[in-house]
């Protein structure tokens, strides 16, 4: 049974601990670490595993794969140790890939595996099977309640007023690579996009705030040879996280069965 270590002990990391603990998905929690010593120490209990003091200890426990779902940042600090160690790495914080230095090392491991799973967005597959003819045009638009971007570094940066919309607005229009610097806990399936598809700098990238909304909305525009396809996903956001849908909760619980599946879809 493969042995996990979880960074991050939220909305997600909670989720799969569950999933893991009772049998649900296979495969045994070894360790755990969260920069809130009590949630971590909620989830060793929940899993019987250890608490990893740092993330040092964390990357040298006795397990093969490393699930991050923390943040941005701390995915950035552990994707490449964890990879030199011979671990295989499941990224939710994919805005970590989303810096072409860190790409390109990844990139050059033999040998290790970084998973990324289809997080709040489907559409994943379809992406890599068009880009094996010419794909010309991918866009990405995303619509959430105001309150779930509220504090992204570009809504303070640019002085928006969330609150004082009244309707459905555009607030930001760019490349994925300007999405995910401006939104780091909000687009990072902006990534996963882009990763799939036509990179960082070519993928469009548009974000809408309703204040009717009360999902998470992904609509994913593709041209190319294969034709044109319009993928779109209402999320409900998780129960603990309203920044995160539930459906990237679930998407890491599969990417995490398909590690010990003999028959690998998509
Ligand atoms: N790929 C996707 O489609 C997708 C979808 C939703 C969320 N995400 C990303 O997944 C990550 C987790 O999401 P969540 O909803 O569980 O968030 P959350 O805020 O509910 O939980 C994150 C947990 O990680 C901990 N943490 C943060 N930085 C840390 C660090 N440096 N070291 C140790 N612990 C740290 C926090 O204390 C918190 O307990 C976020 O980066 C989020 O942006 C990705």
């Amino acid at each position: 049974m493969l042995g996990i270590a979880v960074l991050g002990c939220g909305a997600i990391g909670m989720q799969i601990i569950r999933a893991l603990a009772t049998g649900r998905v296979e495969g045994r929690v070894v360790c755990v670490h969260d920069l809130s010593e009590e949630r971590a120490r909620q989830a060793a209990r929940l899993a019987g595993a250890e608490v990893a003091p740092g993330l040092e200890e964390l990357l040298h426990c006795d397990a093969e794969v490393l699930v991050e779902c923390a943040s941005v940042s701390a995915a950035r600090r552990v994707l490449l140790p964890a990879l030199e160690l011979g671990k295989q790495v499941v990224v939710l914080s994919t805005g970590a890939l989303a810096d072409p230095a860190i790409l390109e090392r990844v990139e050059s491991f033999h040998g290790s595996r970084v998973h990324v799973p289809s997080g709040a967005v489907g559409a994943l597959d379809a992406l890599r099977a068009a880009r094996e003819g010419e794909l010309r045009r991918v866009v990405l638009k995303t619509t959430k309640p105001p309150r779930a971007l509220e504090g992204s570094p570009y809504v303070v940066e640019k002085g928006i007023d969330l609150r004082g919309l009244k309707e459905r607005s555009r607030i930001f229009a760019g490349s994925a690579l300007e999405a995910i610097s401006g939104f780091p806990a909000n687009i990072n399936v902006a990534v996963s996009v882009s990763l799939a598809g036509l990179g960082t700098r070519k993928t469009e990238v548009e974000i809408y705030a309703d204040p009717a909304a009360s999902r998470n909305i992904h609509e994913v525009h593709a041209e190319g040879d294969f034709g044109t396809f319009y993928f779109r996903t209402e999320n409900l956001p998780s129960p603990e996280n309203p920044r995160t849908s539930q459906l990237a909760v679930l998407s890491a619980l599969a990417l995490l069965r398909r590690l010990s599946s003999v028959l690998q879809l998509g």
